[in-house]
């Protein structure tokens, strides 16, 4: 079953005014006693590698000393509140070495898959999407058609010379010409089953050992419209993996709001 997190875990990096954001921001909400948040000194490489202890602790030193480090423009702290997805994969991109190749399921605006084409400037971006004429994609097609403002944001974020899109139901993954392995996987495309048993499935059978996969919208609430928890419960009783699952959302409000990890061959 999944693992809860025990509220220890947390790495971070940035500069010390994002930083020290990000800690007050933390004290102010009350999410303390769940979300203790170190940074990662991001200017020395050896501090970089974080990697996963015994309870899936990523932790790491602060360094202010960031200017000019290439990870700077990424941005996990806005007038909205904590972005901590954002966070996460920065982490990732940090614990992981020599990553050729990460798919996102799910481009949706491509606001995390232009972040991903920066945490991994060496690697190839792939991301999936259902077609635009797709009935299906009606929310995005009405809001984020090519012609409005949100559309060509979209486009130009999908511009980066590392992201390699698909306009395909992911129906049709596993006959569709993609990398054999990935080291990093966002699943964050359809949330309801039976889609997601599919996406899920492909998923965990292509990610390398030591691959981080990620699911976005871990859910308690809104089971109607969102089956991920349900759909990774069932995946989690299944494999060997612990299954981590961290907040996400802006505290205290949506505190609820958690993306789920695992990290292949990192067992029970
Ligand atoms: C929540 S959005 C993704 C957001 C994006 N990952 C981000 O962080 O900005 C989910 C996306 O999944 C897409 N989607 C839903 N069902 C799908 C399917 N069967 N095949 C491919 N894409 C699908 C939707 O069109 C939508 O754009």
């Amino acid at each position: 079953m999944e693992q809860e997190w025990r509220g220890n875990m947390i790495g971070g990096f940035g500069r010390k005014k994002e930083m020290d954001k990000i800690q007050n921001n933390v004290e102010r909400q009350k999410m303390k006693e769940r979300c203790e948040i170190f940074s990662i000194d991001i200017t020395d490489v050896e501090q970089r590698l974080a990697s996963f202890g015994e309870d899936g602790m990523l932790v790491s030193r602060f360094n202010d000393d960031a200017d000019g480090y290439k990870f700077k423009s990424v941005r996990y702290y806005d007038e909205q509140g904590l972005h901590l997805n954002r966070f996460y994969y920065a982490m990732a991109s940090l614990a992981l070495k020599d990553v050729r190749n990460v798919f996102e399921i799910g481009t949706g605006d491509a606001l995390s898959t232009v972040l991903l084409s920066q945490l991994f400037p060496e690697a190839r971006i792939f991301t999936i999407d259902l077609p635009q004429g797709d009935p299906r994609f009606k929310r995005w097609r009405t809001k984020s058609a090519p012609e409005t403002m949100r559309g060509k944001q979209r486009q130009e974020r999908l511009r980066a010379e590392n992201i390699i899109t698909y306009e395909k139901n992911t129906f049709f993954l596993p006959s569709l010409d993609l990398p054999e392995r990935f080291d990093f996987i966002l699943v964050d495309g359809a949330h309801k089953y039976p889609q997601l048993a599919g996406d899920i499935m492909f998923a965990y059978n292509r990610i390398v050992e030591g691959g981080f996969l990620f699911f976005h919208d871990y859910y308690e609430k809104k089971a109607s419209s969102c089956h991920v928890k349900q759909v990774v419960d069932w995946m989690a009783e299944r494999i060997p993996e612990r299954v981590f699952t961290f907040p996400m959302g802006t505290p205290p409000k949506k505190l609820e709001q958690k993306m789920a990890l695992l990290v292949k061959g990192l067992n029970k």
